[in-house]
């Protein structure tokens, strides 16, 4: 009965979400800035041009004001959303804390890595010949990040919990940015689901286990998905970049991270980790909203990170290739339109070691296992380009949900 008071609830909920948007919110002006000088300014929160007009709403509220989204979708209070700054400084220092790990656990992470990628992937001699590629990548990653953030055994974790969750993030993320009220639903189905990994935990908003896992999970999926993809199975020099990553799984220590091979042109597992957060940034604008002194009208404004690191003025007229040997020799301007953390004021802390050396290990474990066990690629009946784009000379798409008719298979031994 209570059930169905619930569902039949669902509809005014969410004319009450509705009405409860901001009417300001609802209708601000928003331009985009694709100049990395212009951007770096945007994400700072100051302004978007060199004259001496300034921002006049405070670092905090510029930033929390365009994310108010996930508060409503997610109901999360992290240093994303807060106007209040001390929580902000504190919520920071407890994700830096979480993600500050040694030699010792790194090879622990690693290890961890190679089992949960060796137990999804289906045995020789399993019926099963085919998993889906964003399936892998979301469960893994999310299940690490819930032994890092939350100190859980991702052995015990159930799977079909885990991609319940995984999947719902995603969908709900989606929807979030549209102006379609996030389904009551599907929020339902998000906090029952989390209630079986964190049984007991009241979810006012600071306790919201979402305000960790949405800024590790969301951000680490795709990129280890898209590289995955690149190194695997795209290009030419990928043999050499599976060894890299191979070696770098069984020592994951910061300085072989770094470390180039002794042949010419060699490449780090940096070198490639970073092309891949060159080419598919996960945060692909940072949004601010700025009141600009002496102007009616509060707006919002987007700072295009993905724009400024695929500009062939700043990157070559390859910049739209996978190329981690640009690594090797990169200049000022570039490493300054670089921001895949973002920038002053609220860098990310990840940015220094913990995102990049983690992609590093989940895309390593990935490809470590496709190395020994014979997969390819398998495009479903049905994708948008008929995965005519795996084979276009052009970035992947990095669209959340492009990648559901992407399955691996298990190659046949006469083919
Ligand atoms: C590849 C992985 C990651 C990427 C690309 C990334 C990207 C970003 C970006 C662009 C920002 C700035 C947002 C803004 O200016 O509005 C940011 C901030 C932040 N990130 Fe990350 N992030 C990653 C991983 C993580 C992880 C694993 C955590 C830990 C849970 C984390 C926690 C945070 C926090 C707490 C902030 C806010 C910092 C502040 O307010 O001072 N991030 N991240």
């Amino acid at each position: 009965m209570l059930t169905l008071l619930l569902w039949a609830a669902i509809p005014s909920l969410s004319l009450l979400w509705w009405l409860s948007v901001p009417k300001e919110e609802k209708a601000l002006s928003q331009t985009t800035f694709d100049d990395p000088a212009v951007c770096a300014m945007i994400i700072a929160c100051t302004g978007y041009d060199c004259s001496s007009d300034r921002n006049t709403i405070n670092n905090v509220q510029s930033r929390a004001d365009p994310n108010q989204r996930l508060v409503r979708t997610f109901g999360i209070d992290n240093a994303f959303t807060t106007i209040d700054e001390n929580y902000r400084k504190d919520f920071r220092s407890h994700a830096k804390e979480k993600i500050t790990l040694d030699d010792r656990r790194w090879k622990t992470i690693a290890d961890l890595a190679r089992q949960l990628v060796g137990t999804a992937i289906p045995q020789p001699g399993s019926d099963i010949a085919n998993i889906r590629l964003d399936s892998l990548a979301q469960s893994v990653t999310l299940k690490i990040s819930l032994h890092i953030l939350f100190d859980r055994n991702p052995f015990q974790l159930d799977e079909e919990v885990i991609l319940e969750i995984a999947r719902t993030i995603n969908f709900l993320w989606t929807e979030s940015k549209s102006t379609i009220d996030p389904s009551g639903a599907d929020r339902e189905r998000l906090r029952r689901a989390l209630g079986l990994i964190f049984p007991g935990v009241g979810l006012t908003a600071r306790q919201n286990p979402l305000n960790l896992i949405l800024p590790a999970y969301e951000t680490l999926w795709r990129v280890i998905l898209l590289c995955f993809i690149e190194v695997t199975f795209r290009h030419r020099a990928r043999a050499e970049w599976k060894q890299v990553l191979n070696d770098f799984l069984a020592d994951p220590t910061n300085a072989h991270f770094e470390e180039r091979g002794p042949r010419p042109g060699a490449v780090s597992a940096a070198d490639i980790i970073n092309e891949a957060l060159r080419l598919y940034p996960p945060t692909k604008r940072v949004y601010r909203k700025f009141h600009i002194a002496g102007k009616t009208d509060p707006e919002m404004v987007a700072a295009n990170i993905e724009a400024c690191h695929r500009n062939p003025a700043i990157w070559g007229s390859d910049s739209w290739l996978f190329k981690p040997s640009r690594w090797r020799n990169i200049g000022n301007e570039a490493r300054n339109a670089y921001m895949p953390f973002g920038g002053s004021t609220f860098v990310c802390p990840a940015k220094q070691d913990f995102g990049p050396r983690m992609i590093g290990v989940i895309v390593a474990a990935l490809v470590t296992h496709i190395l020994q066990c014979d997969w390819k690629l398998e495009l479903c009946v049905g994708g948008p380009n008929g995965g005519e784009e795996l084979s276009r000379e052009e970035p992947l798409v990095s669209d959340r949900n492009n990648y559901e008719w992407i399955e691996i298979s298990r190659r046949l031994s006469h083919s």
